[in-house]
């Protein structure tokens, strides 16, 4: 009877020692697919990787990738703390975000990070935080480059009537402004069109319209240091799919960066999935299997720890961890313990005979699975392990019960008998 091993170790001890469910990462995975972006892009064009912390923001994954190297992406003063704490260097992150507070606009001028403005209005609110403050931000502007890449609506980014970005026609006058500002220095054009695209040719769409701006701009005496064209690279979530590599991602763009008839700028990239997802595997336990309109295989983790199945629709591949080399014999509906019919992880899947106890490992949930956990119905978050070459770290301690009240407060007068 075989079981998966993941980072060289046998998950069925894992699940042994640690309980479930847990979330579990494979650091050599992890630090391959940052370095398949490094070794693309190195020696062909100046390029950073800012890794997007929304995707996995764990502290012990976010200081493997420090150590790479990567910038980050960070989307709140969270995230940007959550950087920080894993040294991320600041001249390296980038604060993005279409709806910040004055807190998040003081915490990034403060820590002296680069700010990606998403309106008019922001830009104003910046540069007197930053006049207030005494220092200059440097910014980028993030653009909507009206862009359609072929993936879940929920998940495009750049498309028309996106809540993100300055409208592509408004770019250039919104960057005489900014050119124009005290404490204000623009460094970048940004955009992102969208999450697990596998069709590369978008990107170059989306290159070719950000490299047009930086002519405009340069025609109109704005010279930039960077453009940072996002992530959005896609990953093989159903078996037989072919994800496009960083590779094949650089053939798209770079061609469009080296035809610029000016000195293009630098490239800033924002991967998140395509680093994270495929390193770790959600492992549960079948709390029960039912026989019923269809066979239900009831695990102990929902859409609590992985909401992309009831969010997307989308498909995470799943085995039986405990018996991994017994041929598919039934088709099961693997659902999780929240209390919602949309709770479902996987559809009609060709499973051997489940059985209570057996475990369930949930591929690819490397990216978007903790870091959109909840813990709604009562549920503590669970626990993640770092595993590599068969040593394990804890690197998430399991919530307690303590920590769903954690916060809460009765008022006094509720206290009386
Ligand atoms: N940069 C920006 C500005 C972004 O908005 C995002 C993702 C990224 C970078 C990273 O994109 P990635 O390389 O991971 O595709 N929760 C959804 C994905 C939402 C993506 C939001 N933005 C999911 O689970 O599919």
């Amino acid at each position: 009877m075989s079981h998966l091993y993941f980072g060289g170790v046998d998950v069925v001890d894992l699940a042994a020692e640690y309980g479930t469910p847990l979330y579990i990462t494979d650091e050599n995975m992890l630090i391959a697919n940052f370095r398949r972006y490094k070794d693309a892009f190195d020696g062909y064009y100046d390029t950073d990787i800012y890794y997007a912390v929304k995707a996995n923001g764990n502290l012990a994954i976010l200081k493997l990738l420090a150590r790479e190297g990567a910038g980050a992406d960070v989307f709140s003063t969270g995230e940007l703390h959550l950087a920080r704490l894993a040294g991320i260097e600041t001249d390296k992150i980038l604060f993005n975000g279409n709806s910040k507070s004055d807190d998040d606009l003081i915490a990034a001028v403060e820590s002296g990070v680069k700010v990606s403005v998403d309106s008019p209005d922001e830009l104003d609110a910046l540069a007197s935080v930053a006049e207030q403050l005494g220092k200059e931000t440097g910014i980028a502007i993030r653009v909507n480059p009206e862009v359609s890449p072929d993936v879940n609506p929920k998940i495009a980014t750049g498309l028309k009537e996106s809540k993100f970005g300055i409208p592509y026609t408004e770019v250039v006058e919104l960057c005489k402004r900014a050119k124009n500002m005290r404490n204000i220095s623009l460094l970048g054009l940004h955009c992102h069109i969208g999450s697990q695209i596998l069709d590369v040719s978008v990107f170059r769409y989306a290159a070719d319209k950000m490299l047009e701006l930086v002519t405009s701009l340069h025609e109109s005496g704005i010279e930039l240091e960077f453009v940072d064209l996002g992530g959005g690279l896609g990953i093989a979530y159903r078996p037989g799919e072919i994800a496009p590599t960083p590779a094949e991602l650089r053939d798209a763009i770079l061609p469009v960066f080296k035809r610029a008839e000016i000195a293009p700028p630098k490239l800033i990239l924002e991967p998140g999935r395509s680093i994270v997802g495929p390193a770790s595997i959600l492992l549960c336990r079948v709390n029960a299997v039912k026989h019923a309109y269809r066979n239900f295989v009831a695990v102990d983790a929902g859409f609590n720890l992985l909401i992309r199945p009831a969010m997307y629709d989308a498909y995470h591949e799943v085995v039986v961890a405990n018996r991994y080399d017994e041929p598919g014999s039934e088709v099961y509906t693997v659902v999780g313990p929240i209390c919602e019919s949309g709770d479902i992880i996987a559809r009609d899947r060709l499973l051997p005979e489940v059985r209570r106890g057996d475990l369930i490992a949930i591929f690819d949930t490397g990216a978007y699975g903790f870091s959109m956990s909840s813990q709604y119905n009562g549920r503590p978050r669970c626990a993640e392990v770092l595993v590599k070459d068969g040593h394990v770290d804890l690197i998430r301690e399991r919530e307690s019960l303590d920590d769903i009240i954690r916060n809460q407060k009765i008022p006094e007068r509720l206290m009386q008998a």
